[in-house]
C-alpha cells in the first residue's frame, strides 16, 4: 500500500517519487506538489505575468530568487561612493551552485522533451558547468559524459564532485579536442541505442540564456533600482540573457560584463549572436547595449591578477563574502576600480552579481 503522505496536495494523486516539497508563506502545514502540477502552477504564473520566455519548458531546480545584500562594510572599504549590492547567484543551491544553474534549467528539461537519456558537455577539470551540468542530471536522473581538459597537481574539487555525482570523464589535451570528442562520444551512444544530448561549452546557447533572463526578472522586480550590474562573462550566456531580460522589462538597469578571458570585441559579438537568437527563439525584436570590460584578464584566463587578490580580500574580510580567482574576482576588481576612478555618484546603486565559483579555491 501507498504511504498517504506521497500524494500531491493538490490533484491528489499518489507519487511514487515526490521531487517537490514546497511550504506556504505563513505558518501553515507543508504541502508536497507534483511535478506535473508544478509545472501547471508555473505556467499559469508566467503567462499571467505575460514574459515573453515564461512559457518555454524548462525544470525548477536552483533556489529563487536569490538573495540581493547590500555591501555596507565594502562600501566604507572603498570610502563611500555609490551603494553596493550583491546578488547571491552563488547561494543558488545544487551543484556548489552559480548562473549555470539557471542555464541548465532550460537545456535539460529539452534534454528530456527530445527523450535524451544522457547528456554530454565539455570544460576544463574546474569546469563549473561541467559540475552543475553532472550534479543536475544526477539529480534529474539522466547519465552524463563531461569532456575535459586541464591539468592539474591534485584533484581540483570540481573533478573531484564531478566524478561523486556520477559523471562518466573523458580527459583531452587540449581544449581543440573537446568538441570533436564530445560529437565522437555521442555517436557511439547513439550506435549502442542509447539517446544522447549534447550542450555546448558554458550552456550559452540562446536556450539556456532564457535562465538568465529570469535573473534580469528578479533584479528588476527589487524594490531598489539599479544603474549597473557588473559580472562575470565568459562564454556570454549570462550577459546575453541579462541583457535580454532588462530589454524585454524596460529596465534601463546597464550591464557590464568583465570579461575572464577573451578580448571585449570577441565576447561583446558572441553575447550579440545569442541575444539575436534569443529574439528568434522568442519571436521578440532586441538589441541591448553590449559592454564588455577586458582590461581585468590579466595573464590570461584562470591565472589570478593582483587587483582580482585585492578584490578576494575585499569581500572576504568586509563583508564575510567569498569570491573566486578565476572569475567573480577579476569582475568585482573592475567595479572597485571603476568606483574608485569616482565614475559613479553616491546616488547610484551598483549590483554586483555573484555567478558562484568559489570551488576553485578547493582541491580534493
Ligand atoms: C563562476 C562563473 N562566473 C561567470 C561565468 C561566465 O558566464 P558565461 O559563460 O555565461 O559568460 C562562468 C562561466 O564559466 C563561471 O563559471
Amino acid at each position: 500500500m501507498r504511504d498517504d503522505s506521497l500524494r500531491c496536495s493538490f490533484c491528489r494523486k499518489s507519487q511514487d517519487v515526490v521531487r517537490k516539497l514546497i511550504s506556504s508563506p505563513s505558518d501553515y502545514p507543508r504541502a508536497y506538489i507534483c511535478d506535473e502540477c508544478l509545472q501547471v502552477c508555473n505556467s499559469i504564473l508566467e503567462e499571467q505575468d505575460g514574459r515573453p520566455w515564461g512559457s518555454v519548458p524548462h525544470l525548477d531546480l536552483g533556489l529563487y530568487p536569490t538573495p540581493i545584500d547590500e555591501m555596507l562594510g565594502l562600501q566604507e572599504a572603498l570610502g563611500g561612493g555609490p551603494r553596493l549590492y550583491i546578488k547571491h547567484d552563488d547561494y543558488i543551491g545544487p551543484g556548489f551552485g552559480g548562473n549555470k544553474v539557471r542555464k541548465l534549467e532550460y537545456i535539460l528539461a529539452e534534454a528530456q522533451a527530445n527523450d535524451a537519456d544522457t547528456v554530454l558537455t565539455i570544460g576544463s577539470i574546474r569546469s563549473n558547468h561541467a559540475r552543475v551540468t553532472a550534479a543536475l542530471a544526477a539529480n534529474v536522473g539522466l547519465k552524463c559524459h563531461l569532456i575535459l581538459n586541464g591539468q592539474a597537481s591534485g584533484t581540483p574539487a570540481s573533478l573531484y564532485l564531478d566524478e561523486l555525482y556520477g559523471a562518466t570523464i573523458h580527459r583531452v589535451a587540449n581544449r581543440e579536442d573537446r568538441v570533436p570528442t564530445m560529437h565522437r562520444i555521442a555517436e557511439e551512444l547513439s550506435a549502442n541505442g542509447r539517446k544522447p544530448y549534447e550542450i555546448a561549452l558554458g550552456a550559452s546557447v540562446p536556450l539556456g540564456s532564457l535562465g538568465c533572463m529570469r535573473a534580469a526578472e528578479e533584479i528588476a522586480n527589487c524594490p531598489v533600482h539599479f544603474d549597473f550590474v557588473f559580472h562575470s562573462t565568459s562564454s556570454g550566456g549570462t550577459q546575453a540573457g541579462l541583457a535580454a531580460g532588462f530589454e524585454s522589462l524596460h529596465c534601463t538597469t546597464k550591464v557590464i560584463g568583465v570579461s575572464a578571458d577573451d578580448s571585449s570585441e570577441s565576447i561583446a559579438t558572441q553575447v550579440a549572436e545569442i541575444v539575436q537568437g534569443v529574439a528568434t527563439l522568442l519571436g521578440t525584436p532586441l538589441d541591448p547595449r553590449i559592454s564588455v570590460d577586458d582590461r581585468f584578464v590579466g595573464e590570461g584566463y584562470g591565472i589570478p591578477t593582483p587587483e582580482g587578490l585585492e578584490a578576494i580580500r575585499l569581500f572576504a574580510r568586509h563583508e564575510g563574502v567569498v569570491l573566486d580567482p578565476v572569475y567573480t574576482a577579476k569582475a568585482a576588481a573592475a567595479m572597485i576600480a571603476r568606483i574608485r576612478a569616482r565614475d559613479f555618484t553616491a546616488n547610484q546603486n551598483i549590483l554586483f552579481l555573484h555567478t558562484g565559483g568559489q570551488l576553485a579555491l578547493f582541491s580534493a
